[in-house]
């Protein structure tokens, strides 16, 4: 009977949602006036059936301290996804050494980060982002000192020990993964990574060449989890055409076909810069999502934000259609069903810290109220 009742709920909830969407189609002028919007982001993304999500930083966990509870009400009220700035990359979760790094055992991995994380997101009912199993950047020390005299094996070994450990600990609780992040510079594979070795040097299989470690960590992570949809995710690869971008889309594609890796989707991180965003760029964005899509992809936007440097022609207005073109471009396609913007607010983003002269790069500015931005992506996802 409670059942029942509930999804009696739900239905008018969703027609209820439904009508105000339909009804609040005003003219961009008299939405922007708005100080306080009565639906969030994630209501106009749901009734489309897609996700718009954002990062949790560091110590963020609910907690209402950190910035007067104004990131944390963001989050919740905006966003129907989520993923971990820092707190799910190696260097946080498999920080202290495990005595065995090649049969690396649960309680050697920072679990609870990862419950905090997935507690929050479920309270909130929000897609679970898992960012990132293998990358060269933020791994622990004891990483970076040992992994240089490993042999190609052991650096399987271990690669293999931590995505099985990590796949079955997150199993049903974690949506979607970054199996592989950055692997490729221009148009050749990176090689200042600590898994370098495994180009050169066979393992006990005899297997050389970072096609075939990509793809065993594929299956690793599949193995352990079935359910998980796992990803490829790289930044600088959006436009069609540029020699990184067909690189990677030469990479998924023969990951897929020729080594049968699990690979469901490639993530398009999307770190713009505002001049960079014309009408082309982004109809080049498109068309990437679409050729991986005839290839089977999902293909994500997972860590959006377009920065206004001193000196661009771009400002805070051309941000806001440069956001309601990307956000529209890649919803108007099927294979595309999530878009997570990389910072809460522009007190929340890491461009102000990593890139001098530049910042205002998310929806919401400093003081934590709505930009032009935010508006553009509401304006693109009313419109889908
Ligand atoms: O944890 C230390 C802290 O102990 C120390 O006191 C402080 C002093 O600078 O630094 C802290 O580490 C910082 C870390 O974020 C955690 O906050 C690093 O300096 C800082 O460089 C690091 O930046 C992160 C960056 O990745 C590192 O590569 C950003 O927050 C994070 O947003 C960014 O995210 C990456 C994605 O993972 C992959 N794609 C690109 C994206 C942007 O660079």
């Amino acid at each position: 009977m409670s059942r029942h009742i509930n999804s009696i709920f739900k239905v008018c909830l969703f027609l209820l949602i439904s009508l105000l969407v339909g009804c609040s189609k005003e003219p961009p002028e008299a939405v922007e006036s708005s100080l306080v919007e009565t639906l969030g982001l994630r209501d106009y993304a749901s009734a489309k059936g897609k996700f718009i999500g954002n990062l949790m930083r560091d110590g963020m966990f609910e907690n209402e301290q950190v910035n007067g509870g104004s990131t944390d009400k963001i989050l919740r009220t905006e966003y129907n996804a989520i993923v971990l700035g820092n707190k799910m990359k190696m260097s946080n979760l498999l920080r202290n050494r495990p005595q065995d790094p090649f049969n690396i055992k649960i309680t050697d991995i920072n679990t609870g980060n990862i419950d905090k994380f997935v507690a929050y997101a479920d309270k909130y009912q929000m897609r679970k982002r898992g960012h990132v199993m293998i990358w060269y950047k933020q791994i622990p020390s004891w990483l970076e000192a040992e992994a240089p005299n490993w042999t190609a094996q052991q650096v399987y070994d271990f690669s293999k020990s931590y995505i099985t450990t990590l796949s079955s600990y997150s199993a049903g609780k974690i949506d979607e993964w970054d199996v592989i992040n950055e692997a490729i510079i221009n148009n050749d594979f990176r090689r200042n990574t600590w898994y370098d070795i495994v180009s050169s040097q066979a393992n006990d299989e005899g297997e050389v060449g970072f096609q075939s470690y990509f793809s065993h960590l594929f299956k690793w992570a599949r193995q352990s989890d079935t359910a998980a949809e796992l990803f490829y995710n790289d930044y600088n690869i959006e436009p069609f055409g540029t020699s990184k971008n067909n690189f990677m889309r030469n990479l998924v594609k023969e990951l897929k076909s020729t080594h049968a890796a699990p690979i469901d989707g490639v993530g398009l991180q999307g770190h713009f810069k505002i001049d960079q965003v014309t009408e082309q760029f982004v109809a080049k964005l498109g068309q990437t999502i679409d050729d991986l899509g005839v290839a089977g992809f999902t293909v994500n936007i997972t860590e959006l934000d377009i920065r206004i440097c001193a000196g661009d022609n771009g400002n805070i207005q051309t941000q806001k259609d440069a956001y309601k073109r990307i956000v529209s471009t890649a919803f108007n396609r099927e294979n595309c069903n999530t878009v997570l913007i990389w910072g809460s607010s522009d007190n929340d983003s890491w461009i102000n810290t990593h890139y001098e002269g530049c910042g205002q790069a998310t929806p919401h500015d400093e003081n934590y109220r709505y930009k032009p931005a935010y508006f553009g992506i509401k304006e693109a996802l009313m419109e889908l």
